[in-house]
């Protein structure tokens, strides 16, 4: 007892984050699985909700799991009803950019529509704090870097459309029903957890590195460059490479924020600097030690020429500090990776 009130006075003074039981969907993905790991680390408790379609249960075999789907409304219904939650963590939606320009019914329902049908099921249990995963691809072609929270929204995909679409709705809701929200806006998402037991392993294999590092492991005969002549120093895109296990910090102090400040927010994540597709190779041929073959190739639907952010608010309201700034740990991380697992969690 005595204990208990001595934890109060200083949950009061100095503020202690309360443990919280959370709904994390697709949390047996790639920034998912290296997520969780962080939010038990961090004393939470925790249900995944994944439909195993590109997630992994091998990524989160300690963990409990839900198999159930965001577009079957009685799978949120029977999950919600089995847990009283304090919050969720939502990953769960289609990631490839590229594909998006294609195939954007796909984006369009998995992202927004399967998005308003769990924000349905937390308005109904009275759940009212989410962590959204957005992207930097809200964004589109920048006019000023680094990209601060305000710039200008004009995603040149369908993918960053979806993500835009969805932050907006979680404005609205905030608005009229107290939901609380944070969006936190990865950049290039990329790595591996230093154990070499989780890593990316995507179904569908279009990101830059990964491909690279499957290609300096022999199982693709190249690598394509798309576009070489966009307005860069050396022609190639840039983007602004962030650690997953920096991105899954960020969701332990998000959640903090929300619990403490009980406000909606949007967050940056980024390292604040821009690789090159080029300067990607020339550092992955030198840490395989492989000379793979590459192949230039006209420019991709909808990829911005450069993207890096500004990290600033983040770092100033979160306190987020990443840990794997550099480019090379990050290349050496999915490299052990990729070395261990060649075929990522297939056994
Ligand atoms: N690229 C190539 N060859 C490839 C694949 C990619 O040259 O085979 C280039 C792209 O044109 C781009 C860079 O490498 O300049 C990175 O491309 P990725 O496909 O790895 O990643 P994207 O920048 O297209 O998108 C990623 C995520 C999105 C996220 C975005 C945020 O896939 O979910 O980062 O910046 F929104």
């Amino acid at each position: 007892m005595q204990h208990a009130k001595i934890f109060s006075v200083l949950r009061f003074t100095f503020y202690v984050p309360r443990p919280m039981k959370l709904l994390v969907t697709g949390g047996a993905g790639y920034i998912g699985s290296h997520t969780v790991r962080k939010l038990k680390a961090a004393g939470h408790e925790l249900v995944i909700f994944d439909n195993l379609s590109s997630g992994h249960q091998d990524a989160i075999q300690t963990f409990e799991l839900f198999v159930g789907d965001l577009v079957n409304k009685q799978d949120l219904e029977k999950v919600f009803s089995q847990h009283a939650f304090d919050g969720v963590v939502h990953f769960a939606g289609s990631i490839e950019a590229g594909e998006s320009m294609t195939d954007p019914k796909r984006f369009f329902n998995n992202n927004f529509v399967c998005g308003l049908n769990l924000l349905e099921a937390m308005l109904t249990h009275d759940v009212k704090k989410i962590i959204f995963s957005s992207s930097a691809a809200v964004y589109g072609e920048p006019t000023k870097m680094p990209i601060e929270e305000t710039a200008p929204k004009n995603p040149t995909n369908v993918y960053g459309l979806t993500k835009l679409m969805f932050e907006q709705v979680l404005d609205a809701y905030d608005y009229a029903y107290g939901l609380k929200s944070v969006a936190l806006r990865y950049f290039n998402a990329v790595g591996a957890d230093p154990s070499g037991e989780i890593g990316a392993d995507h179904k569908n294999k279009t990101h830059l590195l990964t491909l690279m590092l499957l290609t300096a492991l022999g199982q693709h005969d190249s690598i394509k460059i798309f576009g070489t002549d966009f307005p860069t120093p050396d022609g190639t895109g840039i983007r602004d490479y962030v650690h997953v296990n920096d991105l899954a910090d960020a969701h332990v102090l998000a959640l903090d924020y929300l619990t403490k400040n009980n406000n909606s927010n949007k967050f940056n994540l980024g390292n604040e600097k821009g690789t090159s597709v080029r300067q990607v190779i020339d550092l992955a041929k030198e840490i395989t030690g492989v000379d793979f073959k590459v192949i230039e190739e006209p420019r991709r639907d909808g990829d911005p020429a450069e993207l890096f952010a500004s990290s600033q608010k983040a770092k100033t309201i979160l306190g987020w500090q990443p840990q794997f700034p550099e480019m090379r740990q990050i290349v050496e991380t999915a490299w052990n990776w990729h070395q261990k697992h060649p075929h990522g969690f297939e056994k």
